[in-house]
């Protein structure tokens, strides 16, 4: 098992790498002193190691990580009777670990939480930072808290009941942490990619976690994203407006996204065009798309100009000095919309 600590400002969360955790963690809780929140899928393979603790089953994917969910949520834990020194441990993907520390954050004034990481997304970014938030009227993340969970378990024996699909979405996020701060690890992930397809843990487990590493050495450096944490969104200013706007994965729409601004580094003489290929072709053999679909740009476009991030007429954006160093740079909106009807030209 490896371990690595996270200093957050209220709290610190240790984080475990490993396998067959989930067994190790549920034989620490107390029955019952805690409640675990989960999604139908997870349940369905895991809920017999949790029987007889008392559960909330959300259901999941993106279009339920709401604030009707976290009410119902609330309905529940009013319900079970939760007091101060319940603990809510949420064992899911991306989703679930969002919606759980947004509800421990908030129910009672905030509750100790953990989670039980069971997707490669979630293991390698959602559930570790603290930040953690729901959609509302179709704004991603807009209502949310920062908040470290006591501790977030990342079982690699979950990986082999997740879909294919899942996987590559993670690796978006893997690649993703390489780009920004790690070039010998894209190297690695370049030579161990087939251990990946194959989930051969051995070989998989010291790539997941220096991906982990690169989001805790940001995220301890600026919890609550003044400057540094900013790097972790590389990818997601086209990302996101790419999700919203075309409905496709986190993971795809974070690969497009990466890829427009790998190209927009490019422009401002940053990166090489012979590294945006190296990139494209990791993105592409692990199946994620690499070309934006040219009849959205528009809807892409309008969601640009919602993000969060959007300060008048510029975006502070994440762009790539080379491979495994990112820089934060105030670009304007004209050159973002240049960068995506050029790329559509070609
Ligand atoms: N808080 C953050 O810092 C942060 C960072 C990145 C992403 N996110 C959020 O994470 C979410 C995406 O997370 P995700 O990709 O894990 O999605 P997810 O939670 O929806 O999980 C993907 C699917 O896999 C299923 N699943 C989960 N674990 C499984 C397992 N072991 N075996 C079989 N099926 C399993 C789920 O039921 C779901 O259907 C998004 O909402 C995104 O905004 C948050
Ligand atoms: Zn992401």
């Amino acid at each position: 098992m490896r371990i690595l600590k996270l200093m957050g400002a209220k709290g610190s969360s240790t984080v475990f790498l490993g396998s067959n955790l989930l067994e190790e963690i549920l034989a620490f809780c107390k029955k019952d002193k805690t409640v675990i929140i989960t999604d139908k899928n997870v349940d369905m393979f895991y809920g017999d190691k949790f029987s007889g603790f008392k559960k909330v089953i959300i259901e999941g994917g993106e279009k339920n990580k709401t604030s009707y969910t976290a009410w119902d949520i609330y309905n529940t834990l009013l319900k079970f009777g939760c007091e101060r020194n319940t603990f809510i441990l949420g064992i899911g993907g991306g989703v679930v670990c969002d919606m759980t520390g947004f509800v421990a954050s908030t129910y009672l004034r905030g509750l100790s939480f953990g989670f039980v990481a069971t997707t490669l997304l979630a293991q390698v970014d959602a559930a570790i930072g603290g930040k953690n938030g729901v959609n509302f009227n179709g704004y991603k993340n807009i209502i949310g808290t920062i908040n470290q969970p006591e501790f977030v378990i990342c079982d690699l024996s979950t990986l082999k009941t997740l879909p294919r699909q899942e996987i590559k979405n993670g690796m978006a996020e893997v690649i993703k942490h390489a780009l920004i701060a790690d070039r010998r690890l894209f190297l690695e992930i370049e030579k161990n990619r087939d251990a990946f397809i194959t989930l051969d843990l051995l070989h998989i487990e010291p790539l997941i976690f220096n991906s982990m590493k690169v989001k805790i050495e940001i995220v301890s450096k600026d919890e609550t994203e003044k400057n540094e944490r900013r790097k972790l969104n590389f990818g997601h200013t086209f990302g996101h407006a790419i999700e919203l706007s075309t409905g496709v994965s986190h993971g795809e729409a974070v690969s497009i996204g990466m890829v427009m601004e790998a190209n927009l580094s490019i422009s401002r003489g940053l990166l090489q065009p012979y590294e945006l290929e190296q990139i494209k072709a990791l993105l592409a053999f692990f199946d994620l798309p690499v070309e934006i679909h040219c009849h959205q740009k528009d809807k892409v476009m309008d969601a640009i100009m919602k993000d969060k991030k959007k300060e008048g007429d510029y975006i502070y954006s994440v762009l790539i000095n080379g491979i495994g160093h990112a820089v934060i740079e105030k670009v304007k909106i004209r050159e973002i919309r240049e960068i995506l009807y050029d790329m559509c030209k070609s």
